[in-house]
């Protein structure tokens, strides 16, 4: 499924969605090809270390087996759960539609759909754009505890691919922790 050597952007984005042979779709910039990058699929691209939740078994992606409104509806019970987390709840605005309405396009993209993120806003950049918040490990388990609790809300997500879209975003979580919490609370 991987292969050894593969175009990355030369933007040197963590995540880049090819938009055809050649060609960053974020930055429209050519490719190169960096030793440890490996191609997971043909849409999505993740340099070596982090891996995507993109199968190219039959069914297709991620995206095309969960569909455009049951990962909706996970996201809408997602962000309830962040809201009145005590972890979470303090580090994000209290309006969370415009944080809802980012995590839905990126995760369409990242699912393995239309690169809505990446169109809207250019790269995720997600590790440098959660540097702002001082994100614990005990803030990226309270995450993850969120998503495991809004999997299991949305009924139209199976068990396996509940499980595949959860063991996907763990990997990308632990990306995300910029501090261990000693500086800084909890
Ligand atoms: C590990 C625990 C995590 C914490 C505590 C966390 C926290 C946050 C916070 C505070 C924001 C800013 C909200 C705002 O100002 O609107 C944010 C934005 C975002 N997060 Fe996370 N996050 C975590 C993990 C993840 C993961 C695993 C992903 C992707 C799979 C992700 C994707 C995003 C996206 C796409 C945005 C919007 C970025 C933008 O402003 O364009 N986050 N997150």
């Amino acid at each position: 499924m991987a292969a050894a050597a593969s175009p990355f952007c030369v933007a040197g984005t963590r995540v880049v969605v090819l938009r055809a042979a050649g060609e960053c779709v974020g930055c429209r910039r050519p490719l190169s090809s960096p030793p440890g990058a490996t191609v997971w699929s043909g849409r999505m691209l993740y340099p070596a270390g982090m891996t995507a939740p993109i199968s190219l078994n039959a069914g297709g992606s991620l995206y095309d087996r969960i569909g455009p409104e049951a990962l909706a509806a996970l996201v809408t019970r997602f962000y309830t759960l962040v809201a009145s987390d005590p972890l979470l709840a303090p580090i994000f605005p209290q309006d969370l539609s415009v944080t809802a309405e980012k995590q839905l396009a990126f995760l369409t993209g990242f699912l393995g759909g239309p690169p809505l993120y990446h169109e809207r806003f250019g790269h995720p950049r997600l590790r440098a754009r959660h540097l702002p918040f001082p994100i614990t490990p005990a803030r990226a388990r309270a995450w993850l505890a969120c998503m495991q609790a809004a999997l299991r809300d949305t009924p139209q997500i199976g068990t396996d691919d509940a499980r595949e879209l959860y063991a996907a975003l763990s990997r990308v979580a632990v990306h995300m922790v910029n501090t261990d919490g000693v500086a800084s609370a909890p």
